[in-house]
């Protein structure tokens, strides 16, 4: 009888592990991320109308996910099919106004589509870098709440809050990177706008949707957001660049190429790619998926005219 009350607590173990494996769905291990295209400058005109640096391609890719790139001509109909065949977005960085642009019309579509999915109980996650992460304050305030700053071209450590070491993003890192996220510049900005914290923490809409990772200051003394995860949402965005450490190596910009800098890079991917994992979207056939992956668009050589080494076409 004793030797039986012993064993109980290893077989209700037994009974409950085999109980999390018929009710958890598996992962999925081939998850596609879609990533928005940018409309072309200047600078790109000469190759398309659109484009997608590749680094961000490339960040990904190490994470084990591959990419769609997202066209700036589908219909309205046709981004509602192809955000239900992937399984998160990024939205990247990049130069184009936040509030009258294609790009700010797409995203407004992606965020509501994902925003939708996660209320219906699917896990759909979200990514956003720079001009992406000024986009998410402006589509959840509902309002353009960004402030100028002196963040043009500088690698800075990042500001910890109390909630940092606790985030969904974070908790899993290595100490030793955390370590060096506080201590030495592995985080690049490339950005004339920020959100301070002043008007984060004054606007209800944000401060109720997205809990503050990190802060950095400017040259005036301007505190802004540089990293929020949505409290309820599987929403991640980051102000500065970390696909750029690994990628982009265009000398007039201050790029941090520290080995912690390219390991924050991978770190953060494999969260994200882990995120999509979680979520078993697909197109409707492998006819379909061939089609949509960015192998149909070759990347190019653009280090020579621009601050992206490889850029890829897509309009
Ligand atoms: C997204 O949702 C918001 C709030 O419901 C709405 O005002 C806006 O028009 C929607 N935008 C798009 C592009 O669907
Ligand atoms: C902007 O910041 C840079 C350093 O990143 C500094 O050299 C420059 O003086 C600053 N400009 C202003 C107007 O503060
Ligand atoms: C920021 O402003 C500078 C100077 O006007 C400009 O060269 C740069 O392209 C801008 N950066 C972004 C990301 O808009
Ligand atoms: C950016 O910063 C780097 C390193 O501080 C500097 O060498 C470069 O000239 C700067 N570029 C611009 C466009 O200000
Ligand atoms: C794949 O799906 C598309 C769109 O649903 C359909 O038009 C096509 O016939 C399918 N192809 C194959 C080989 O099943
Ligand atoms: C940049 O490099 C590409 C590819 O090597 C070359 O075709 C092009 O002429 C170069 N452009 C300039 C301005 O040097
Ligand atoms: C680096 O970026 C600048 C600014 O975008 C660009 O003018 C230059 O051609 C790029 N390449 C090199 C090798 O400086």
């Amino acid at each position: 009888m004793a030797a039986l009350l012993l064993h109980m607590p290893e077989m209700l173990l037994c009974v409950s592990l085999y109980w999390d494996q018929l009710f958890t769905a598996p992962l999925n291990q081939r998850p596609i991320i879609g990533v928005l295209a940018m409309e072309s400058g200047e600078t790109f005109a000469q190759f398309g109308k659109s484009y997608i640096p590749a680094s961000y391609v490339k960040t990904l890719e190490s994470a084990g996910a591959r990419v769609a790139p997202i066209s700036i001509k589908l219909s309205e109909a046709e981004y509602t099919q192809l955000f239900h065949s992937m399984n998160g977005v990024l939205f990247p960085g990049g130069v184009a106004s936040v509030q009258n642009s294609r790009f700010a019309e797409i995203s407004a579509m992606f965020y509501n589509l994902t925003l939708k999915a996660n209320d219906k109980g699917v896990h759909f996650p979200l990514w956003a870098i720079c001009l992406g992460f000024e986009e998410l304050t402006v589509l959840t305030s509902g309002e353009n709440l960004l402030t100028e700053t002196n963040t043009s071209n500088l690698s800075l450590p990042l500001k910890f809050t109390k909630d940092t070491l606790r985030s969904r993003m974070f908790k899993n890192f290595p100490k030793h990177l955390l370590q060096a996220l506080q201590t030495k510049p592995l985080a690049g900005h490339y950005h004339n706008w920020s959100i301070t914290l002043k008007k984060f923490t004054n606007n209800k809409n944000l401060a109720n949707f997205y809990k503050i990772l990190s802060t950095n200051t400017d040259s005036q003394q301007v505190e802004f957001v540089s990293t929020m995860e949505a409290f309820r949402y599987p929403i991640y965005a980051v102000q500065w660049h970390p696909e750029r450490s690994p990628y982009e190596w265009n000398v007039t910009l201050d790029i941090p190429h520290f080995s912690e800098a390219v390991q924050l890079a991978w770190y953060l991917a494999d969260f994200f790619v882990n995120e999509a994992r979680k979520n078993s979207y697909h197109f409707s056939n492998t006819t379909e998926e061939e089609k949509a992956l960015i192998y149909n668009y070759p990347p190019i050589y653009t280090g020579n005219i621009s601050k992206y080494d490889q850029i890829h076409i897509i309009d």
